[in-house]
């Protein structure tokens, strides 16, 4: 086992693509609501806890409401966004994702999950992937959603290792600055210009090879 380094994984967005169904569920909400939400509105979500985003779609539609009413539509966004979740399987996992788990094992290197998501454990047993953890970290055992560090710190603790020897995988600018924050090696993966305060980019994980990995062991040693 290789103890000088282990991996932290963001969920959505790096190892699948959920956005695609938060956006249809938040949409839905918008729409209910009568005010235009678009993909663009969406990137802003992204990365966000469900309470914060419900909080920016009401801002973006100008909408004020009581919080008896935002719990109420908080359950039923969620609702609707299992409907699809439920349907998911290993075809939705994204590209890379797959074989960067495989290097990792061969590697000896041990990866938790550090997510928002508070539905990140049914996720994973859906595309296959809960057991190949060592312990996730999701929205459930947080009280500080990113960018605060908590999440990649609780991930580090999991690990086993100090926050210097954690490499953070994320797609989210808010999970960049939790893992920099953190004092970790962040590796944005997606859009460049957004991702610009990662340590190293990737546009997607295809791009991460094991020499990579091997060069992050001897600069943490
Ligand atoms: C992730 C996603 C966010 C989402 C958050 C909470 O961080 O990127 O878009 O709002 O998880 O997800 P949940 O499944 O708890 O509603
Ligand atoms: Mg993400």
């Amino acid at each position: 086992m290789n103890n000088k380094i282990g991996v932290i994984f963001d969920l959505d967005g790096v190892i699948v693509d959920t956005a695609k169904y938060h956006f249809l569920a938040w949409k839905n909400l918008a729409d209910a609501l009568g005010f235009e939400f678009t993909k663009k509105h969406n990137e802003l979500l992204k990365g966000v806890s469900r309470v914060r985003s419900l909080d920016i779609l009401l801002s973006i539609g100008n909408v004020k409401l009581s919080e008896e009413k935002k719990q109420e539509f908080l359950v039923c966004k969620n609702k609707e966004y299992l409907e699809f979740i439920k349907k998911m399987n290993s075809s939705e996992i994204l590209p890379g994702a797959l074989e960067l788990l495989n290097t990792l094992d061969a590697l000896g290197i041990k990866y938790v999950l550090g997510s928002a998501s508070k539905n990140a454990p049914l996720i994973l047993k859906q595309v296959g992937l809960f057991n190949r953890f060592a312990g996730i970290v999701d929205g459930n055992s947080v009280s500080k959603a990113k960018p605060d560090p908590e999440v990649f710190l609780i991930g580090a603790e999991k690990l086993n290792l100090q926050p210097e020897q954690c490499i953070v995988f994320e797609d989210a600018i808010a999970g960049i600055e939790a893992a920099n924050t953190a004092n970790m090696i962040s590796i944005g993966v997606g859009d460049k210009e957004t991702l610009e305060k990662a340590d190293f980019h990737f546009e997607s994980l295809t791009e991460v090879t094991a020499n990579f990995i091997k060069e992050l062991v001897k600069r943490v040693s």
